[in-house]
């Protein structure tokens, strides 16, 4: 069951990824969870949006006035929708969401205190390609941005376009290629590792688009307590192609609280495996070695 701390508005709950997951994660940088959100609380989200639904806070903020709250409401961030019994309950702390988000931000993770609504008016253009504002790249993963879409996006209503894997370094081709249109129905989330490349995808269709994107935070330091996966075996998993696979394995031994513990060869060693091989990638557990270059400040790609 999920709980809410409302004193220091964290949430908490059991794990529902498991092993394979959370490196499934580290690899694309993006969930999918699609219609988990009722049709009513669909409804209502779209119908506060469109300012048919009077506002109802559970409490006013320090700070914050009603005056402060009808600014907010009506702005691109109505973040006094947090505010709402019925959206934190259903929305905020949906149980798919939230045990996703449990498994890959720790135990009492902080609820967002900002809401970004993305609606827009189709159709529409597409958006140029970017990484959002302020990313990071490095193995840590101390917060989650999540995209609500509270109504049908099919790629007529210009779903958002992802890069998968491209959360690890700064995109700097003029990329004008496609990506994965995350298109989904009513009721779904899509959780991002906030440095992935995307943009709002072209739209056919007509009609307004809404969607909500906020981020929760890690509050606890990492470690593995998701769900076993009896199959997996961190030595001879997939980590992923030439000049990634050592991004992804750091991630996903950072969020084994073991980030500090990771040190790779190099050319043919663990973390990188292909099918052709008979026997496991030698250098698995080696504590002597390199550290992927994050930083991209070495022609090697590695540091110290
Ligand atoms: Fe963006």
């Amino acid at each position: 069951m999920t709980q809410y701390n409302s004193i220091d508005k964290t949430i908490d709950c059991a794990p529902t990824l498991n092993d394979t997951q959370v490196l499934e994660f580290c690899k694309n940088g993006y969930l999918i969870l699609e219609n988990v959100v009722s049709e009513e609380i669909n409804r209502k989200t779209i119908d506060y949006l469109n300012g048919d639904l009077q506002p109802d806070p559970e409490y006013i903020p320090n700070g914050l006035s009603e005056k402060d709250f009808e600014g907010m409401r009506h702005s691109h961030e109505p973040s006094i929708l947090i505010l709402e019994k019925w959206f934190r309950e259903n929305v905020l702390m949906n149980n798919a969401l939230s045990g996703a988000l449990r498994s890959l931000l720790g135990p009492n993770f902080g609820l967002p205190v900002l809401i970004s609504a993305h609606s827009v008016e189709c159709p529409s253009a597409a958006q140029p390609w970017h990484h959002d504002a302020d990313s990071v790249f490095g193995p840590e993963l101390n917060y989650l941005e999540t995209f609500y879409y509270p109504q049908d996006s099919p790629i007529e209503m210009g779903p958002t376009e992802i890069l998968p894997g491209s959360h690890i370094s700064k995109t700097t081709l003029d990329y004008d290629e496609s990506g994965l249109l995350a298109a989904v129905p009513a009721g779904s989330f899509v959780i991002h590792h906030q440095s992935i490349f995307h943009r709002r995808g072209k739209s056919t269709g007509s009609g307004k688009r809404h969607m909500l994107k906020y981020n929760y935070w890690r509050t606890s330091e990492p470690k593995k307590d998701w769900l076993d996966d009896p199959e997996f075996d961190s030595q001879t998993a997939n980590y992923g192609g030439h000049n990634e696979a050592r991004y992804f394995a750091h991630m996903f031994y950072w969020l084994n609280g073991k980030g500090d513990e990771y040190r790779i060869i190099g050319g043919q060693a663990w973390p990188w495996s292909i099918k052709h091989q008979i026997g496991p990638s030698y250098g698995f557990g080696k504590t002597k070695g390199y550290l992927p270059d994050w930083r991209k400040n070495n022609s090697d790609g590695y540091t110290y």
